[in-house]
Order: C-alpha cells, then structure tokens, then sequence
C-alpha cells in the first residue's frame, strides 16, 4: 500500500495543505521548527487514528481553529483506492470513515493501514520505562491482530474498575474483596491472551529481528529480545491458570496498596545486544543500532504477516547514524517500499540523491507550507 495523496486543514502549523507523494522514497526537507515533524505525525494519524507524539488529541489542532481533518488516498497492493479520513475537534471528538463511511469505533482503522514510525523519542523504548517497551509492542500487536486490540482495550477497562475496587476497599479498611471476583475472571481470560500473544509474536519477531542485525545494521553482531512476564508462568505460555494463582497470591498486596500488582500491563521486554543487557551496560551506539534494528525489524514484521505493504516513517534519522554516511542510508532503506525521511539538510537532492536514486521526491518544507522542488 501507498500513501498517494494526503490532505490536511487546521493540523498543526498546517492551515491547509494538499500533497502528491511518490510511491518510494520521500524526502521532507528544511530547518527546524517548519513543519517537518508535523507533516509525519499527519500521516501517522490517518493511517493508525492516533499520534506517535502525543496522546491528546487538542494540542494536534491548529492555535486557534475548532479541529483538523486529514485526508489520505491510499493506493492497495493491489491497485484498489481508499480515502481515509479522520476529523476531530474538540467538541465532537474523533471520527474516522473509510470511503466517506464512518467507522463505529476509531480503533477498527488500526491494521488497515500499517505504518512504522521512527523518532528521535525511540530512545524511551530502549532506556525508558517498561511502559515504553509495552507500547512498541501493543502497537505493533494491535497493528496486526484485531482480537489483540480489543483484548487491549477491554483489559484496559476492567483493569481500571478492578484498581476503583481496591482502592476503595483500602479505603474502608480491606473490606468488601468479594466484589472482585466477576472484574477477575474477565482480567484473567483477557490478561492471559495478551501475555500468550506477546510470548508467542515476539518469538517470531526475534527471528525477523536477527535478519535485519545481519543484513542492514553492521554495528552490533546479535540482539535477542525476551518477554518479561510480571509472574512466573508455566514451560511455554501464560495460562489463565497461572494468571488466577499468581493474583490469589498477591491479592494481600492487592489490598494494601490499593492496586493489581501483577499482570500484562506490568510486563516487560528485555534486549541483549551482542550478549549483553542493553539497557544496562549498553553503549549509546548500540542503543542506536538497537533501535533502528527494531523499527527496520516492526517494518518487515508488518509486510511478511499483513496482505498490505506498510509505510515507513523516518523522523531526524540523522540522528540515528554514526556518520552522515549516504551509504550508511542506503543499507537501511534497500528493498523498502514507500518512507518518508526528514532531514534539516538543504540540499538533499545532491546528499542522497545518488543513493536514492531518481524515483525519490523531494519537498521543501517551510514556515507550514510544503512544495516540492
Ligand atoms: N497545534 C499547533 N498549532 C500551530 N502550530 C503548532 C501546533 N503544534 C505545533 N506547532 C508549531 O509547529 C512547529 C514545529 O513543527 P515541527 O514539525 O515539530 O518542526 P520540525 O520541522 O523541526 O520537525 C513549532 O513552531 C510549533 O509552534
Ligand atoms: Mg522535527
């Protein structure tokens, strides 16, 4: 799938813009502050209903406008167009149609239109907190199983009741436990799906993994990614039961702290880069390579297991490089369908130009307006 033309009215430092793009290589050029970023978070939103930057959805709209709306024409695989459209506003919310029919939920857009996006923030997945390894990984899942999405999503809602549950039963003093049990059987069903699909795609997702260390990212020999269940579950994978008992075995915790102590959202994902533990001992060159082994790896993940070809998005991937190296580029990007890449450097066409070759695009992006040179 490409993304061939995208539309944006009141979207960031966007009053309105209409673009053409080509379907390999695009490249979004000009000095910091212009847009650049901005154009990318547009084009993330149309494919996924949400931001790689942000979770509110206001700071997204215009100084002063009422809302945005985006518009992307999307081209399938095999051949057949798609107009997706996404409208938010403050006092509406966020709708999203596909082909002008407006979808029930927001959340059914994600997985039609696979994106990976590659920041400058990515660094939070590798030196941050487990949250940010989990939303690599529900991002990914999500983007290729829409059972895993709604398993997500309705985790998410129990969860919260279960947690008002304890908190107020901390509050009287740690009474009431009873009222949990129905709240527990939907966690533990749900719970337990989510840790056998994270065991189980992250499995696959190593092996994918590997392929891009060896053939794109020199720098670092192996990195091998392992699941980190917050409890002890059996041989092969979480089951409910194991679920139920580790929770029984903490609901005394539970009840003092107010809190689920233990279950998928408490997971974490460990890395090994050349057999040692990243986040603890590894260079800020590795942390690098790591990461965008990672991004190049979701990418690949995505086109082998979905009928449609995602699109890359590549923020500052300068940042990324040891050397301002085109080949260094050039290693990554072969093979890969539609990217786009933003770079602060004026004149791209003669830095890349040869690496990229003639079928990329290039746009001048300046003080909110875009124009390709
Ligand atoms: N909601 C908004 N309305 C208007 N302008 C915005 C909004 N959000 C960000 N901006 C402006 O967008 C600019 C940053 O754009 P960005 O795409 O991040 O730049 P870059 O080209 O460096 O990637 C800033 O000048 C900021 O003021
Ligand atoms: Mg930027």
């Amino acid at each position: 799938m490409v993304l061939r033309e995208t539309e944006a009215t009141n979207f960031r430092s966007y009053s309105q813009i209409r673009l053409r793009f080509g379907q390999g290589k695009n490249i979004l050029f000009g000095r910091n502050a212009q847009g650049k970023t901005n154009l990318l978070e547009a084009i993330y939103i149309t494919c996924l209903s949400k931001s790689f930057r942000t979770n509110i959805d206001y700071e997204e709209v215009r100084f002063d406008a009422p809302g945005y709306t985006l518009t992307g024409l999307f081209v399938s695989n095999s051949g057949a167009q798609r107009v997706v459209t996404i409208h938010y506003s403050r006092e509406q919310g966020k709708a999203v149609a596909i082909d002008r029919k407006r979808l029930d939920r927001v959340s059914a857009l994600v997985g039609q239109f696979p994106v990976v996006a590659f920041t400058p923030e990515d660094y939070q997945i590798t030196w941050g907190a487990p949250a940010e390894r989990r939303r690599f990984l529900d991002i990914l899942l999500s983007q290729l199983s829409a059972s895993y999405l709604a398993d997500l999503q309705d985790y998410s809602r129990v969860l919260r009741q279960r947690n008002r549950l304890l908190l107020e039963s901390r509050q009287k003093g740690g009474a009431q436990i009873t009222e949990l049990e129905p709240w527990d059987a939907n966690l533990i069903q749900c719970g337990a799906r989510l840790m056998r699909a994270r065991a189980n795609y992250l499995g696959e997702f190593a092996t994918t993994l590997q392929r891009v260390i060896q053939d794109r990212v020199r720098s670092i020999k192996a990195l091998q990614v392992s699941y980190k269940p917050s409890f002890t579950i059996g041989d092969f994978e979480a089951t409910a039961e194991d679920f139920e008992k580790a929770l029984r075995a903490t609901r005394k915790a539970e009840v003092e702290r107010g809190m689920t102590l233990i279950g998928p959202h408490r997971d974490d994902l460990a890395f090994l880069v050349d057999g040692i533990d990243l986040r603890r001992y590894g260079s800020i060159g590795q942390h690098k390579a790591a990461l965008m082994a990672l991004r190049i790896a979701e990418y690949h993940f995505l086109k082998e297991k979905k009928t449609e070809d995602p699109i890359l998005l590549c923020d500052d991937l300068a940042s990324y490089l040891d050397s301002s190296h085109a080949g260094s580029i050039l290693s990554l990007m072969e093979g890969l369908g539609q990217v786009f890449i933003t770079t602060t450097v004026d004149n791209p066409r003669e830095v890349y130009g040869r690496v990229l070759g003639d079928e990329a695009r290039y746009f001048r992006i300046e003080a909110g307006t875009v124009t390709e040179v």
